[in-house]
């Protein structure tokens, strides 16, 4: 039953309401110290953080801030991107951290730039350069400010704790600030991870939905798990829900990279049948989906093309063209899910480790179908002011986290099966014969992925 209020109890209730929900939104924070204890050197103009709810699926991050400019702008870095090592650079910085040592941390750069980590307790990262709308919306000689929609997906479950950091300046005149230090005269140096640091926070301040089990993206990032949906046109039209095609990458078996593919079926006109278990070099004149993966150096790429009738392609590229003589295997199978809604097929590909270019860190993807006068072509990351679609246009990639589910993608170093193909990946001179790989091995790690995937 309930209680029943007289009047001026009812006045205090909806004072008491009106307090809850005002003190629960919106909470500012000023970064006055350094790492230990100390006061900083501006604290008449301190770096500001303010954290605001925002709908049930994302909460807003402000910040404002004083702009040294040193060190100066990240070299190479695009504006509204993930840019890993951001951290060597100037930067505002917020965690958020549950009490099973689970925490985000997402940074923000006066140039534009931004970084989301998830790390599963201390300092183990388990994913990162995931994506966040953060715009710098002024900056000036001295003085800059930026606002961030944050996905709440991106929060482990339960945060309790946060903290929030500022860098600036290079060299030993790096200065370090926390909005909760350690103490003064700590002998370590600084850590923005000791989280023994962090201060209760109520996660009422920014979310309208409790977080209180493992987002998809948590649970991906556990798993080793990379998904892509293509749902836009090659320029940027979206697309319904029943025309994306869906993409998975995983590195489970330790051997080799597994690509899956869950696309709509246009029952187009097939291609010819391949010989069996090769790759087929037209594929992409049919309905095809295909990923395009970036080295670190912008030149080297890796090209997958994958069909409905189990034809595939391989192809690799050095800048803008490509090994036309060179179309490794993969082992690739077909599945089907016909259903009274449509059909879609379900590619699953297996691609040895050594087909990637050095440190992969950035990937585009498509699909297409339809007849040339009338084809329709999609892209993971559609393009803007050029004419027509180019699959092969590594300015349309963006970040992908290939080292935290393949640690030797942190390897500068060309694979066998890159050595001597292109200009970047020369044969060792003191090496005396070509290192190119035996194509009886490669065809060996395949059986093996297959056998351990299928
Ligand atoms: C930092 O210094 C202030 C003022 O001296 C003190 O109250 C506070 O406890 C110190 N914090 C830590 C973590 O030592
Ligand atoms: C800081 O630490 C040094 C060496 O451990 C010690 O000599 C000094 O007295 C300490 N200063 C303060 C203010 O605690
Ligand atoms: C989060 O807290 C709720 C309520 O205490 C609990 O039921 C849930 O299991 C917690 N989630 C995780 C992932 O621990
Ligand atoms: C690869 O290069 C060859 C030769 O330059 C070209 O004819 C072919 O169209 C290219 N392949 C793709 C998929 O663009
Ligand atoms: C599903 O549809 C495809 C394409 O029409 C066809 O090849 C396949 O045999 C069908 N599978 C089943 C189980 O009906």
């Amino acid at each position: 039953m309930l209680p029943k209020f007289d009047f001026h109890q009812r006045f205090q209730l909806v004072f008491l309401l009106l307090f809850i929900v005002s003190s629960a939104s919106a909470e500012e924070y000023r970064i006055v110290t350094t790492w230990d204890n100390r006061t900083i050197d501006h604290a008449d103009k301190p770096v500001i953080v303010q954290l605001d709810r925002k709908d049930a699926s994302s909460f807003k991050i402000s910040v404002a801030a004083p702009f040294f400019n040193d060190p100066p702008k990240p070299p190479g870095a695009e504006v509204g991107e993930p840019f890993y090592g951001l951290w060597d650079y100037e930067v505002v910085e917020v965690f958020f951290l549950n009490d099973q040592d689970q925490y985000v941390e997402i940074e923000f750069c006066p140039w534009g730039q931004h970084i989301v980590l998830l790390l599963n307790g201390y300092r183990k990262m388990i994913r990162h350069s995931l994506f966040i709308d953060f715009k710098v919306t002024s900056r000036t000689g001295d003085y800059w400010k930026g606002e961030a929609i944050i996905p709440a997906d991106l929060l482990p479950p339960n945060v309790t704790k946060m903290n929030a950091y500022a860098i600036h300046g290079s060299g030993d005149k790096t200065v370090y600030e926390s909005l909760y230090p350690v103490p003064f005269n700590s002998t370590a140096g600084a850590d923005f991870h000791k989280l023994d640091a962090f201060q209760p926070f109520d996660r009422n301040i920014i979310l309208t939905a409790d977080v209180s089990s493992y987002s998809q993206t948590w649970t991906d990032s556990f798993e080793g798990i990379r998904r892509l949906k293509i749902d836009h046109t090659w320029n940027g039209a979206f697309l319904g829900e029943k025309e994306a095609v869906d993409l998975e990458i995983e590195t489970r078996s330790g051997t080799g990279l597994v690509v899956k593919v869950s696309a709509p079926f246009y029952d187009d006109v097939p291609p010819p049948p391949g010989p069996s278990g090769w790759p087929f070099n037209s594929l992409s004149s049919y309905e095809f989906t295909s990923l395009f993966l970036v080295g670190g150096n912008n030149v080297e790429a890796l090209e997958i093309q994958l069909g409905p009738w189990g034809h595939y392609d391989v192809i690799f590229w050095s800048g803008s063209s490509n090994l036309s003589n060179f179309h490794p295997e993969i082992v690739y199978q077909v599945d089907w899910q016909n259903s009274t809604e449509g059909k879609r097929w379900i590619g699953t590909a297996m691609i040895p480790f050594a087909y990637l270019p050095p440190k992969v860190f950035k990937c585009n993807a498509h699909s297409a179908h339809g007849p040339s006068e009338s084809r329709q072509i999609n892209s993971l990351y559609p393009t803007s002011g050029i004419l027509s679609p180019n699959l092969h246009n590594q300015n349309s990639c963006k970040a992908i986290d290939m080292t935290t589910i393949y640690p030797g993608n942190d390897n500068a170093k060309c694979s066998d099966v890159w050595t001597g193909k292109v200009p970047n990946c020369p044969v060792p001179y003191s090496a005396g014969h070509t290192q190119t790989a035996n194509h009886l091995s490669l065809l060996l790690a395949i059986a093996s992925i297959a056998s351990f995937i299928l």
